[in-house]
């Protein structure tokens, strides 16, 4: 059967120089190079991390499809354009990795997560719980107003039992059907994609400009006790295989 499958690893490392250069082992030049242009080392660190995590996931998929870990990792070339957009696999990639279709990283905080498909788009958000001392939750919740559809306000300030958490599961949804979609969330006008709470199934609805897409649905979940919620935008007919790893599951010799 087929999954959509996602890891989820929680790194308090973000400052050790060590762990960073044992993490630039993983990757390729570009990312390299690209680690070198980071000007805070937590932020290097969490590209690094999610790089080779997903590195790991990969090359963890296909170990049953006969693989070679050492040819793999050498075959997973992510590129990207100039212009932004969606990170993908090289052609040469993807001829070497038949069972990846499209995957998906996130970073905030402490956290990390990536997620990879045989078939259809993924995407993954993962995001801190967090409001300013100085504000009520739906003080803050108020400043993105711009930005939520009529029906998630009217769920979050009229019914919702835990305003914060449930404003960012709609948050993490958000962002995880944009990065499906490749669009992110700067290109779009995030107040035409609703997000229907309560879950159904334990999944999320999604409606973009008001018609409901069958195309994606979105799974979210806390991490670390509700300090962190994430999010995943996936075809339905493709079940969520979610795992938190650890530091160790990610071969770093
Ligand atoms: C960039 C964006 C997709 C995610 O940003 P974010 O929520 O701050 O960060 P996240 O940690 O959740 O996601 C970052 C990862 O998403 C991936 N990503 C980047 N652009 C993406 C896109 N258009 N669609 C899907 N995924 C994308 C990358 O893998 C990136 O991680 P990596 O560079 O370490 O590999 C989105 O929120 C956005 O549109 N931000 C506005 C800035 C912007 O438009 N930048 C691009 C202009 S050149």
């Amino acid at each position: 059967m087929n999954f959509t499958t996602v890891w989820a690893v929680q790194c308090q490392n973000l400052e050790d120089k060590d762990f960073l250069d044992q993490l630039k082992a993983r990757l390729v030049r570009s990312e390299t190079q690209r680690v070198l242009r980071f000007r805070k080392s937590s932020d290097a660190v969490r590209f690094a991390l999610g790089r080779a995590l997903l590195r790991s996931l990969i090359i963890s998929k296909g170990a049953n499809k006969q693989f070679s870990q050492k040819a793999a990792w050498q075959d997973i070339v992510i590129e990207e354009d100039i212009s932004g957009g969606k990170p993908y696999l090289s052609n040469n990639a993807k001829a070497h990795l038949g069972h990846v279709a499209d995957f998906n990283i996130s970073h905030d905080g402490e956290w990390v997560v990536a997620g990879v498909t045989p078939n259809e788009p993924v995407g993954v958000d993962v995001a801190h719980v967090y409001c300013p001392e100085n504000m009520s939750d739906v003080e803050y919740i108020s400043e993105f107003n711009l930005q939520l559809s009529s029906e998630e306000k009217e769920y979050l300030y009229k019914h919702s039992q835990q305003k914060l958490a449930d404003f960012y599961r709609i948050w993490t949804a958000k962002e995880a059907y944009t990065k499906a979609l490749g669009t992110g969330v700067a290109s779009i006008d995030l107040a035409s994609i609703s997000v229907h709470l309560p879950p159904i199934n334990g999944c999320l609805y999604v409606s973009a400009n008001w018609q409901v897409t069958h195309l994606l649905q979105v799974a979210t979940g806390t991490l670390d006790e509700g300090r962190y919620v994430y999010a995943v935008a996936k075809h339905p007919s493709l079940p969520l295989e979610f795992r938190i790893a650890n530091i160790g599951d990610i071969t770093l010799d």
